[in-house]
């Protein structure tokens, strides 16, 4: 396929990692579509680690052109750092101008909303949520502003009003317009090279017949529209979003691979319908090494629920599964597959729309024998 989609079927944390860095390898593009820098993943190359959050993982291919698309918010300090880590390197990276980046503002808002919040999202904090809100509410700063010194000047200062009077209603500290218009005037200084229409790149791409990996963050159930609202990241991981994300149009994409792993894990809040609280959930979380790549923090459990596989397919789309960690399920007697929901008495084998009646179905589960010997 000249154009392909990685996309996670479950709650993120699939082991994309694996699958992308594979194909990223038979790329001449790797593209970023959505998400920022609460996704992660490392990439070991000549015994050196690389801790990826905002960066394709094309990025050790001297080759390789990365790209940050339209549909991605940007942490301008963490990009520079994950930048930095690469000197010495030879790489290619394109960031498209209407990127939206992510303000000092954002992570406060992120972290004082989960404050806040009865029924926790257990967010990363990374002001994920709050960049996405001001694009859609139309006053986040695009790429190409941030890059303009004047434009830059200009909205953040009638940004800063508005978010001022915000913090004084929460008696929070005050940003000051000063610290973050030099502090993010040199990001951009150092960004701006890098700065384009993206959407005209890949699209000149493909007429050359190269080809385009895309590569989603997180997984469908954590998409805005098709995930487990309101425990959802704020964009969409699903390879149906890559056209809006990137400006590409539908047709142009061949196929996407879903990655899904050989059971089920989560971090944060949300219902978990196969979760697993016994001494199981320990074993397949140490051999897993079930801990969050951008937070540390433990990841839930639970066996490999088949209704979300097919709500993946569905919902986003998928020409082929990838299935990653089944060597961890090695060494059990016995494994279950959940195949559908009873929902108050009924069998279903969809995703309810509702989270309260998401959080009420039980699973109904197949048992199959295990398997002793290591087949990693
Ligand atoms: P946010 O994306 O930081 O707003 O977090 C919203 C929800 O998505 C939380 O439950 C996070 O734990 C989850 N989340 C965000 N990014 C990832 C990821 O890369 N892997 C797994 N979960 C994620």
């Amino acid at each position: 396929m000249q154009t392909l989609v990685v996309v996670g079927t479950q709650w993120g944390d699939e082991g994309k990692g694996k699958i992308t860095d594979f194909l990223a390898q038979r790329s001449d593009l790797v593209v970023r579509y959505q998400g920022g820098n609460n996704a992660g993943h490392t990439i070991v190359l000549d015994g050196v680690k690389y801790a990826l959050h905002t960066i394709p993982s094309g990025i050790l291919s001297e080759n390789i052109t990365n790209v940050l698309a339209n549909g991605m918010v940007i942490n301008p300090k963490g990009l520079l750092d994950e930048l930095k880590k690469l000197e010495g390197r030879t790489y290619q990276i394109k960031i498209s101008d209407r990127a939206h980046i992510i303000m000092p503002y954002h992570m406060a808002f992120d972290a004082i909303r989960e404050s806040k919040l009865k029924d926790k999202i257990g967010t990363t904090k990374k002001g994920i949520g709050p960049a996405y809100t001001d694009k859609a509410e139309r006053s986040g700063i695009r790429m190409g502003e941030l890059i303009n010194k004047a434009l830059f000047k200009e909205k953040l200062t009638e940004i800063l009003e508005h978010k001022n009077s915000l913090a004084k209603l929460y008696g929070e500290p005050l940003f000051d317009f000063d610290e973050i218009y030099q502090t993010y005037s040199e990001y951009a200084k150092q960004l701006s090279p890098f700065v384009c229409n993206t959407s005209k790149l890949i699209n000149e791409a493909i007429e050359q017949k190269k080809k385009v990996l895309f590569e989603g963050a997180q997984g469908t159930l954590l998409c805005l529209d098709h995930g487990t609202y309101p425990f959802v990241t704020s964009s969409s991981p699903t390879a149906a979003s890559v056209p809006l994300n990137t400006g590409v149009a539908p047709w142009l994409i061949h196929g996407a691979i879903g990655v899904t792993k050989a059971y089920t894990t989560r971090v944060g809040e949300g219902p978990l319908p196969t979760e697993l609280f016994d001494e199981k959930a320990h074993y397949i979380r140490e051999k897993g090494h079930e801990y969050g790549t951008t937070t540390g923090r433990a990841r839930r459990v639970g066996w490999l629920d088949l209704v979300l596989i097919k709500h993946a397919k569905r919902s986003g789309g998928l020409s082929g599964l990838a299935v990653t960690l089944l060597d961890v399920l090695s060494g059990l007697d016995e494994l279950k597959v959940c195949v559908a929901y009873k929902l108050n008495g009924e069998t279903i084998d969809e995703v309810p729309g509702l989270i309260d009646d998401f959080k009420a179905c039980e699973p109904v589960y197949q048992t199959l024998k295990g398997w002793q010997e290591d087949i990693q």
